[in-house]
């Protein structure tokens, strides 16, 4: 049986494959000391405060055919929309009288919005309010990157989403593992704050691809590592898959406690396929088991139900001012505080000040 304290000196950031293999087999009080380390680890590391990112879902068309995911570009019965630049400022506008202190524009991978057009919008935003730019748009080259930087994008976020090429092959029919750790480190290199991780279940991972994935997650030194359960979408190829871990479903939150105990100094959002498999508490727990982040969604109604990755996903039918009075509910039910300030990066803090010269692409 191992406590508490053994469990920090099992799992501590420099933690080995058979070490991951071991505490990925934790279950009952293991299980449970596992979650107690994860969160002191938090505490300590990466404080109270819970940061809230609210995300803009900018747009759904997507070049794509990602074999999970809802809005891949083979999907017909999706309504593709692209919101226009006013809106999405007006938007971002919103989201600053919020809790939020951070916009993530988020949308599917195509070029439809120019690049161009995304830097103006980043910069509006940046010019007209506080907020911290996250954009997660997908993979583009390090030019693109740099363009956006100097625009103002403070972070990106890009998934890696498993770390064997060969399953990622098998469910991403047109882009490869390769490109996709080649737009991290180019992220890097533009000195963006840069945001990955993976699903949790994909059909045909092992316990062996979890503990690499988290190791990857690890060594590419992330300012922010996202993870999530595989949800099939009955619109996709995967319709009639499992989760690969549907008969444990512990090992969403065993994934996560591992990955704060890896990456002590990390953003980690207690992502909101969580509370898809576990209804109305699946975050909340994520916020106990090491998470510090919590994105809320301010997609504007009349888009919202067009961007469904996956079924079950919360606050499909929520405005977002119910999407910001529900976090603050669940905050204060927690006793843990609204973060304030940006939220950046503690492993690789911005330097100040921004550039000034004019941007171009
Ligand atoms: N289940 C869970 N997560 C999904 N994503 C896409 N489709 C699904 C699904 N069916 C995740 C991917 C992507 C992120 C934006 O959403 O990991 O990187």
């Amino acid at each position: 049986m191992v406590s508490a304290c053994e469990v920090k000196t099992i799992i501590n950031p420099g933690a080995t494959k058979a070490e991951l293999l071991e505490a990925l087999r934790w279950q009952g009080e293991e299980l449970e000391a596992l979650y107690r380390a994860a969160d002191e680890c938090r505490r300590r590391h990466v404080g109270e405060e819970v940061y809230i990112r609210g995300i803009l879902e900018y747009s759904n068309i997507c070049a794509h055919n990602c074999a999970y995911c809802g809005i891949r570009a083979g999907n017909r019965k999706v309504r593709r929309y692209l919101m226009t630049e006013e809106e999405m400022v007006e938007c971002a506008e919103k989201i600053a009288r919020g809790p939020a202190t951070t916009i993530v524009l988020q949308a599917g991978e195509s070029q439809t919005l120019p690049d161009q057009a995304l830097g103006r919008v980043i910069q509006a935003i940046k010019a007209r309010t506080p907020l911290a730019v996250t954009v997660s748009a997908g993979v583009r080259s390090e030019s693109v990157y740099r363009f956006w930087r100097q625009c103002g994008m403070d972070r990106y976020l890009i998934r890696f989403e498993t770390s064997d090429p060969e399953l990622y092959r098998r469910v991403h029919p047109d882009s490869t593992l390769e490109e996709r750790l080649e737009a991290i480190a180019a992220l890097k290199r533009a000195g963006v704050q840069t945001g990955s991780g993976f699903l949790i279940g994909l059909p045909g991972e092992t316990i062996e691809t979890v503990a690499c994935n988290l190791l990857l997650a690890r060594d590419l030194d992330l300012d922010m590592i996202g993870v999530g359960p595989f949800i099939p979408h009955p619109d996709t190829p995967l319709a009639g898959a499992r989760n690969a871990w549907a008969d444990d479903l512990s090992m969403f939150y065993r994934v996560l406690a591992i990955l704060r105990l890896l990456c002590p100094f990390a953003h980690i959002p207690a992502t909101t396929a969580f509370d898809a498999v576990f209804p109305n508490q699946g975050r909340d727990l994520a916020l106990q088991r090491g998470a510090n982040v919590f994105m809320t969604n301010h997609t504007p109604d009349r888009y919202r139900r067009d961007y469904l990755l996956y079924p079950g996903k919360p606050c499909a039918d929520e405005s977002d001012d119910a999407c910001n009075a529900c976090i603050r509910a669940r905050l204060a039910r927690l006793g843990r505080p609204v973060g304030k300030g940006p939220g950046h990066s503690l492993l690789h803090p911005p330097a100040a000040p921004e550039p000034k010269k004019e941007p171009r692409p």
